[in-house]
């Protein structure tokens, strides 16, 4: 009986410690879901600065369970693209919400990095957002990420100078090059036209832009073929040589990215520079030199063409191996939304990708040339929206460099190039 008794007594002690575990464990679990889960997002450094400012906090402070975590990547969109590709090759990415380039996303959405947003948003929501900027990021008909801005490359010039020597703003390349040629002044360190001519990313954009105002094209994204071997490609690259055989452009220029040319234009030493509108409100801050003198169209085109403004932007996807994918939806979900781009919009000037913002009365208060803007976001030339468009690019900006820098022929350089797009197509 007193063996039964003690038996008895140790199997009351075990379940007594077993139920104390339960509840100590089950007690703990909901602090430890209380910790803040971190989403972590890389974005080039200039971009970086105006979401500090302001977007993340609010989201924070609305949701005080979510934190973004910023990671400052380096200015170039090519060498950003390799630290997410690198990171997703190597398994187990440590970014949760990838910022993407339009470029980007067929060759993520092929790799399958990215997790499918189609049925998280509708089309009607999706509506509110400028097409293209849309289109940029469906791929196979999905849509893997959701519209943050858009940008559109534009021609900014010195409207005091030009209205002081009595020029119109240039409508064609011939325009372009007399006006630099007049107001060009080598006294001043003053330049006619800067533009970017690095072998990076960025030379591709500019010289989509130069290309369909020669009524030229890369790659035709419904049947592939390649253009870069029509003489309007070579006429796009005399022209770019020619600026800096006749002095309007520095010989520098073809190791400039975006940030080098804005630098030369707002201190007074270029008449004409091709950028995005990025450089708007810094051009037009009070300490800036040019503040108030400046004005924005555009690109030129040849006395039959049509001015092509290149579509650039960024976009708010999720990775497909984040552990946090309902944070992440809602992080994107304020991000885009028109209260946020709002306010992103009203601090750095960039482009929204939501059309009614254009109009806004408080943005165009700030930014009076927004409504125009909208119309060449409408008529925005995509850089060809292809899964090896990485290979595509870096093919063009290797050929169009040694072009550039006179280590071949125009001819030569996009014959290369033509025929390797092909084979890379072909693949
Ligand atoms: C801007 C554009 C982007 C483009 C890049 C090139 O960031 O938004 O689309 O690829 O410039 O430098």
């Amino acid at each position: 009986m007193r063996k039964v008794l003690q038996k008895l007594k140790f199997r009351v002690v075990v379940i007594f410690l077993i139920v104390m575990f339960g509840v100590a464990f089950f007690s703990v679990k909901p602090a430890q879901t209380q910790q803040p889960v971190t989403l972590n997002l890389l974005m080039t450094a200039p971009d970086a600065e105006p979401w500090k400012q302001g977007i993340i906090k609010d989201f924070e402070t609305k949701n005080p369970g979510i934190k973004i975590n910023i990671v400052e990547g380096p200015n170039a969109t090519d060498l950003l693209e390799n630290l997410y590709t690198s990171a997703f090759i190597l398994g187990d990415s440590p970014y949760d919400l990838i910022n993407m380039d339009v470029v980007w996303t067929p060759k993520f959405a092929a790799a399958n990095w990215l997790l499918d947003l189609t049925d998280k948003i509708t089309e009607a929501e999706l509506a509110a957002f400028s097409e293209k900027d849309v289109e940029g990021r469906r791929y196979k008909g999905k849509l893997y990420a959701i519209p943050m801005r858009s940008d559109v490359g534009m021609l900014y010039y010195r409207e005091d100078l030009l209205k002081e020597a009595g020029f119109n703003p240039p409508e064609s390349f011939d325009d372009l090059i007399k006006i630099s040629q007049a107001l060009k002044d080598e006294n001043k360190g003053r330049w006619g036209y800067v533009w970017q001519g690095k072998q990076y990313e960025g030379l591709a954009a500019m010289f989509v832009e130069i290309l369909e105002g020669f009524g030229g094209y890369w790659v035709n994204p419904e049947t592939l073929e390649v253009g870069l071997d029509r003489p309007q490609t070579v006429e796009a690259i005399e022209f770019l040589k020619n600026t800096i055989q006749i002095g309007i452009s520095p010989p520098g220029v073809t190791t400039y990215q975006e940030e080098e040319t804005r630098q030369i234009f707002q201190n007074e030493n270029s008449v004409f520079l091709r950028n995005w509108p990025y450089v708007w409100p810094l051009a037009n801050k009070e300490s800036s030199p040019i503040d108030g003198k400046i004005a924005i169209k555009p690109m030129v085109h040849t006395k039959n063409g049509s001015s092509g403004a290149c579509l650039g932007g960024w976009a708010l996807g999720i990775s497909k191996s984040t552990k946090h994918p309902e944070e992440a939806w809602k992080a994107i979900k304020y991000f885009t939304s028109e209260e946020a781009q709002r306010k992103f919009v009203l601090q750095a000037g960039f482009v929204p990708s939501r059309r009614s913002l254009f109009l806004d009365p408080q943005i165009v208060a700030k930014y009076p040339h927004y409504p125009q803007l909208l119309k060449v976001v409408d008529k925005a030339v995509l850089r060809p929206p292809i899964a090896q468009y990485a290979q595509a690019s870096d093919i063009l900006q290797r050929y169009l460099s040694a072009a550039l820098t006179n280590r071949i022929t125009p001819e030569a350089a996009m014959k290369n190039a033509a025929s390797e797009t092909r084979q890379l197509l072909r693949r």
